[in-house]
């Protein structure tokens, strides 16, 4: 089993500022999820964050109830916890701006050729790399706790096929995949720590305008025929992006649809066998 990351080594590519913002910073070798800890314990005050990440999780999840499987070592499972003074008006789509946030640390590691499937998926070589969970722990009147949940293959073993039982990735895709030598766990954690915490205050300041551009620019659903499963029924189209707001935009025949809650059940070039 890989040796457990080392909070210090993690801490480290932390900026001055994002260092002063951290409450906690908690690295376990096996837990049930990271998600489920933190949503457990209490929110820090507003403007600050705490991390929790595991090198193993025996109840990791996913969206939809989804179970999230990564082996011990083979991935990142890192939350993070941010206290918003206020609930933004466009807090559903704060998963999409991580997403961004996500890619900004990647590339700051010059690992490149990473997109985002709408609405949480991390893309790689068409596979998915990765996925984002984000829940609302509590909405107290000081201010809304966010938890969001990063999971991240790093280097997956020949035994497992999926980082996550998935409806639309044949296969998951991992960093060394991608990069001959990927970054080493702890700097790969502490660059997206980093990362998420300018995600969570930029977000703070200006919603998801702060993103729209860059999450166009890594939009992997661009122009592939697609197949939404939304609360009241499904839709087939074409993938046109993201509107302003964040929701996914399909053309069909009956025009443009603004999609704002749905999964992908299928798309179109995205199946994938190994
Ligand atoms: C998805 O693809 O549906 C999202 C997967 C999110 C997995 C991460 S791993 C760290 C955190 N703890 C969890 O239980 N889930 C998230």
């Amino acid at each position: 089993m890989m040796k457990n990351l080392d909070v210090s080594r993690v801490q480290r590519p932390l900026s001055e500022l994002a260092n002063s913002k951290l409450d906690e910073l908690e690295i376990f070798s096996s837990i049930a999820s990271t998600n489920s800890y933190l949503l457990a314990q209490p929110g820090p005050a507003a403007g600050r964050y705490r991390v929790a990440i595991a090198d193993h999780q025996t109840s990791g999840r996913g969206r939809h109830d989804r179970r999230w499987i990564s082996a011990p070592g083979s991935g990142l499972c890192l939350s993070f916890a941010y206290t918003f003074s206020a609930t933004p008006e466009q807090l559903p789509v704060l998963t999409l701006a991580i997403g961004v946030g996500v890619i900004g640390a990647l590339q700051h590691l010059a690992v490149d050729g990473v997109s985002l499937k709408w609405p949480n998926d991390i893309v790689a070589l068409d596979g998915k790399l990765g996925g984002i969970l984000t829940e609302v722990q509590s909405d107290t009147g000081d201010g809304v706790t966010v938890v969001t949940g990063i999971g991240l293959n790093v280097q997956l073993g020949e035994d497992i096929d999926f980082g996550a039982e998935s409806d639309w990735a044949h296969r998951a895709v991992d960093l060394n995949s991608i990069k001959k030598k990927p970054p080493v766990r702890e700097l790969l954690a502490g660059t997206i720590i980093e990362h998420l915490y300018r995600t969570f205050s930029r977000f703070e300041n200006l919603g998801f305008a702060g993103f729209a551009e860059a999450w166009q620019r890594h939009d992997w659903l661009r122009d592939r025929e697609i197949t939404v499963d939304m609360p009241d029924r499904q839709l087939t189209g074409v993938a046109a992006g993201v509107d302003d707001d964040g929701a996914l935009l399909v053309d069909s025949k009956s025009g443009r649809t603004r999609v704002i809650s749905g999964s992908i059940v299928m798309a179109g070039q995205a199946e994938i066998s190994r």
